[in-house]
C-alpha cells in the first residue's frame, strides 16, 4: 500500500478525496438525468410529464425502496427520444464527472427502457458513443459503455436486444443486469450471458443490493461476471466474503444510493469500511446521482465523513477503481501512477 505521512490531518482529507483521480464503474447514465434536464428534454420532444415542474419532481424524490425509485427513473427517461438527447444526458454526466477528478468511467444504459417506446438501439448507441468520444477530446475522460439487461423482463427479451446491438459491437465494451432484483434471480439470464461471453464482452451484474447473498454467488458461478454491481448483503456470507477477498472481485458499492433505497438505515451504519477492512476490492461509485443527492465527490466525502475511513482507505478505493475497470493494463498503469503521484503532493 502506498505510504502516508501518519500526519495528514483530517481537515487535509475532503481535499485529497476530491483532487485523487478515480474511476467511475456504476453509474447509470440514466440515473444522471437531472429534473432541469428533464424538463428541458420535454419541452425540446413535446413530451407530457405527470410533474407540474422541477420541484415537484424533485420532491417525488422520496424513495422507500429499489422498486418505488425504478418507477419514477423509467418515467424520467420518458424525455429521450433524439440522439442529441442521450449526448447532452451523457455530455452533462461527463462535465460533473471531470469536475470531480474523475478521470475514467464505464457507463451503464438501459436500452430496453429505450425501445420499448419505439427509439432505435441506433439512436441511443450512437448518441452515448459520440459523447464517449468527445468526453476523451475535450474533457480529458476516457470513457466505455456497458449495456444493461432489464432483469424484470424475460430472457428472451434480453436475447432480442442482444441482436438489436450486434451491429455495434465494438461500441460497447460488457453486459450488465439491473433493475429489481428480488425475484430475478441472475440464473435467469444464464444462456444470454454465455452467449455474451463467446462475443468477448465483458460481464458484471448487480446482485446483492436488495437480493440475498445466494444471487452473488450465482452471478459469479453461473453468469460469470467479473464485477459485482453493490454487493453489500455478502457481508451477511463469511465463505461469500472469502471467495470475494480471494478471487479480487471488486464490489461497485454505491454508498448515497443505499441510503435513499433504505438499504442501510443511516451513512454511518454502511458496510463499505468493514468490505475494505476484509480484503475485499470495494470501490466508490454514484448509481444514479441525479436521483440520490450526489456525484462521486459526494459519495467519498459524506460516507468517509460517516464512517471514519482515512487516507489509506481512500488510496484502496481508487486504486481498486483502476485495477477492478476493463482498461488495458497499459492504461491502468498510466493511472495509478497519476494516482500515485496525487498522494505524493499530500506528503508534502
Ligand atoms: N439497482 C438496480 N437497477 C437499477 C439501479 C440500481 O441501483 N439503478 C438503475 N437501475
Ligand atoms: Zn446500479
Amino acid at each position: 500500500m502506498h505510504s502516508l505521512p501518519p500526519t495528514l490531518s483530517p481537515a487535509r482529507l475532503p481535499a485529497l478525496l476530491q483532487a485523487m483521480p478515480k474511476a467511475e464503474l456504476h453509474i447509470h447514465i440514466e440515473g444522471s438525468l437531472e429534473p432541469e434536464l428533464i424538463f428541458a428534454l420535454a419541452q425540446r420532444n413535446g413530451v407530457s410529464l405527470p410533474y407540474a415542474d422541477v420541484e415537484a419532481l424533485r420532491s417525488a424524490y422520496a424513495f422507500t425502496n429499489l422498486q418505488s425509485f425504478l418507477d419514477i427513473y423509467y418515467a424520467g427517461a420518458s424525455v429521450l427520444i433524439q440522439e442529441q438527447d442521450f449526448y447532452d444526458m451523457a455530455q452533462a454526466y461527463f462535465v460533473k464527472a471531470a469536475a470531480d477528478n474523475v478521470v475514467h468511467a464505464e457507463l451503464f444504459f438501459d436500452p430496453q427502457t429505450h425501445t420499448a417506446r419505439g427509439v432505435s438501439m441506433e439512436t441511443v448507441i450512437n448518441g452515448l458513443h459520440r459523447a464517449c468520444v468527445d468526453a476523451e477530446k475535450e474533457l480529458g475522460v476516457s470513457a466505455s459503455l456497458i449495456m444493461c439487461f432489464l432483469r424484470h423482463l424475460s430472457e428472451k427479451e434480453a436475447f432480442e436486444t442482444l441482436e438489436q446491438a450486434l451491429p455495434y459491437r465494438d461500441k460497447i465494451i460488457g453486459i450488465g443486469l439491473d433493475s429489481g432484483e428480488v425475484g430475478n434471480p441472475p440464473e435467469k439470464f444464464a444462456r444470454v450471458f454465455a452467449r455474451c461471453r463467446e462475443l468477448g464482452l465483458r460481464l458484471v451484474a448487480h446482485a446483492g443490493e436488495e437480493g440475498p447473498p445466494e444471487y452473488i454467488w450465482t452471478a459469479l458461478d453461473v453468469l460469470k461476471v467479473e464485477r459485482i454491481d453493490h454487493g453489500v448483503q455478502a457481508i451477511k456470507d463469511a465463505a461469500l466474503m472469502q471467495r470475494l477477498a480471494k478471487d479480487r472481485i471488486a464490489l461497485t458499492v454505491c454508498p448515497l444510493s443505499n441510503l435513499k433505497l433504505c438499504v442501510f438505515p443511516d451513512l454511518a451504519q454502511h458496510n463499505l469500511r468493514q468490505l475494505l477492512d476484509a480484503g475485499l476490492a470495494a470501490t466508490v461509485n454514484s448509481d444514479d446521482p441525479a436521483y440520490f443527492g450526489g456525484y462521486m465527490n459526494a459519495n467519498f466525502t459524506q460516507t468517509f465523513a460517516a464512517v471514519g475511513m482515512d487516507a489509506h482507505h481512500a488510496y484502496t478505493l481508487a486504486r481498486n477503481s483502476f485495477e477492478a475497470s476493463f482498461i488495458d493494463d497499459a492504461g491502468k498503469s498510466r493511472y495509478i501512477d497519476r494516482l500515485n503521484d496525487c498522494f505524493e503532493g499530500f506528503r508534502r
